[in-house]
C-alpha cells in the first residue's frame, strides 16, 4: 500500500513511474487498493456475520477455557493411531458464515470421499469424541444447507468423530422439536456408539470453532449468546443448542414428548437436568456465540398454549414421559453424503391422550 502511495505521488508530481501497459496495470492496482475498504464492507454486508465478526474477533481461547471435564469415552488408541491432541491444530477461531451459499457443492470433493450418512472421522488420529448432532427439521432447506456448509468443516477442524441426523415429521404433524430430538437420539445410537449428543436448531451457526462440540461431565448449554436473543438471561435459558452425554440424557429420560408447537420443551429439559443434579455448564458468551438465521413464521409450529401448564407437571412426568414412552414410525431413512435424513410419522392421538391425562391430574 505504501509503495503504491509513494508511486502515485511520484506519478503525479514527477511523472517517474512506468509508462504504457505497465502504467495502466499500476493504475488499476491503485484503484483496487483505494476501493478495498468499500469492497470489504460490501462483502461483510452480504454475509450474515456482519453483526458479530468484529466484536468477537479478538477473543482469547482454549488455554483459558473453563474445564468442564474431559470426555472420557475415548481414551485408548487403536493400532498405530494416537489420540488426537486436546487442542486441534487446525482451529481458526472466528470464521465467516456465508448465507448466500445455497448448494453443498463446495463440500463435495473436499469432504465427500466414501462416507455415507455424513459420518466423518479424523484420518490422522483417534478422535476424543463420538458426537451425534441431532437437528429437528421441517421445511428449512436453505437453512439446512447453510448449517451443513458451516458445521461440517467446523467439526472436521475440531477432529470430531461425528455424524449429523436430520429428523423431520410428516407434513400433517404439528412440529414437536423435543420429540424429534428423542427420535434422533434413539436412531443415532442404532448406527454407532455415540457418547455425546448435540441437540441443534437448524438456524443457529456457531461463530467460533473454539466452541467444542464435545460432552463434558456436565451437560452444556452451547448457544449462550445469540444474535437474535441478546437479552435472554442465559442462566434460565437452555434453548438453541445443547450438548448432553448419552448417559446423562438417558438418566433424565431424554426430552419430554408432549410439547407440540413452539416453546417450553427446552425449559423442561433444563428442569430435568437440574432435578437429576446435572447442572448446566456454559462457555463464556464470546465462545458460545451463534448467528441466528432469519426466517418467516413457521405455520406448522404454532406457539403452544399449554406449555406453561405442562411445565408445572414437568417433574412428576419426567419418569414416564420421554425416551421410555417414545412411539413413532420411520417413513424414510436416507444416508445422504453429508447427513442422515429420517422422516417420521407420529401418532398424535397417543400423545394427546397423555397430555389429557396430565391435565386431568392437575385439576
Ligand atoms: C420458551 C422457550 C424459549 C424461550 C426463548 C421461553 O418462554 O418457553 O422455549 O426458548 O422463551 O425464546
Amino acid at each position: 500500500m505504501r509503495t503504491f502511495l509513494v508511486c502515485l505521488w511520484k506519478m503525479t508530481a514527477f511523472q517517474l513511474c512506468p509508462r504504457g501497459p505497465k502504467k495502466k496495470l499500476l493504475l488499476a492496482l491503485l484503484v483496487a487498493c483505494a476501493l478495498s475498504p468499500v469492497l470489504k464492507y460490501v462483502n461483510v454486508v452480504s454475509n450474515v456475520v456482519s453483526d458479530v465478526i468484529s466484536p468477537w474477533r479478538n477473543i482469547a481461547f482454549l488455554e483459558e477455557m473453563p474445564d468442564f471435564g474431559e470426555d472420557t469415552s475415548q481414551t485408548k488408541t487403536t493400532g498405530s493411531k494416537q489420540l488426537c491432541p486436546k487442542k486441534a491444530p487446525n482451529l481458526v477461531g472466528v470464521s465467516s458464515i456465508n448465507e448466500s451459499l445455497v448448494t453443498l457443492e463446495g463440500l463435495i470433493g473436499k469432504y465427500i470421499s466414501s462416507r455415507t450418512g455424513g459420518h466423518f472421522k479424523p484420518p490422522e488420529c483417534v478422535s476424543r469424541t463420538k458426537t451425534a448432532v441431532i437437528v429437528a427439521y421441517r421445511n428449512r432447506q436453505r437453512h439446512l444447507v447453510v448449517l451443513l456448509n458451516h458445521l461440517i468443516p467446523f467439526l472436521v477442524r475440531q477432529q470430531a468423530d461425528f455424524a449429523i441426523f436430520v429428523v423431520e415429521p410428516l407434513p400433517n404433524v404439528t412440529f414437536n422439536r423435543a420429540l424429534l430430538m428423542n427420535i434422533g437420539f434413539v436412531e443415532a445410537l442404532k448406527t454407532y456408539n455415540f457418547t455425546c449428543f448435540i441437540f441443534h436448531d437448524v438456524d443457529l451457526l456457531p461463530v467460533t470453532d473454539h466452541n467444542l462440540y464435545r460432552c463434558g461431565a456436565t451437560p452444556r448449554h452451547m448457544a449462550v449468546s445469540n444474535s437474535k436473543l441478546d437479552n435472554i438471561s442465559f442462566d434460565e435459558y437452555a434453548g438453541g443448542v445443547v450438548a448432553v452425554s448419552r448417559d446423562v440424557y438417558q438418566h433424565v429420560n431424554g426430552h419430554s414428548n408432549l410439547y407440540f408447537g413452539w416453546g417450553g420443551e427446552d425449559d423442561d429439559l433444563l428442569y430435568r437436568l437440574q432435578w437429576k443434579h446435572h447442572p448446566m455448564s456454559r462457555y463464556p458468551p464470546a465462545i458460545g456465540r451463534y448467528i441466528a438465521l432469519k426466517h418467516a413464521d413457521d405455520k406448522g409450529n404454532p406457539v403452544s398454549d399449554i406449555r406453561l401448564a405442562l411445565l408445572e407437571t414437568a417433574e412428576k412426568r419426567m419418569a414416564e414421559d420421554g425416551l421410555t414412552s417414545l412411539k413413532y414410525k420411520i417413513i424414510h431413512r436416507e444416508y445422504k453424503p453429508f447427513y442422515t435424513w429420517i422422516q417420521v410419522d407420529i401418532d398424535m392421538k397417543y400423545y394427546s391422550s397423555m397430555v389429557s391425562k396430565w391435565q386431568q391430574k392437575q385439576h
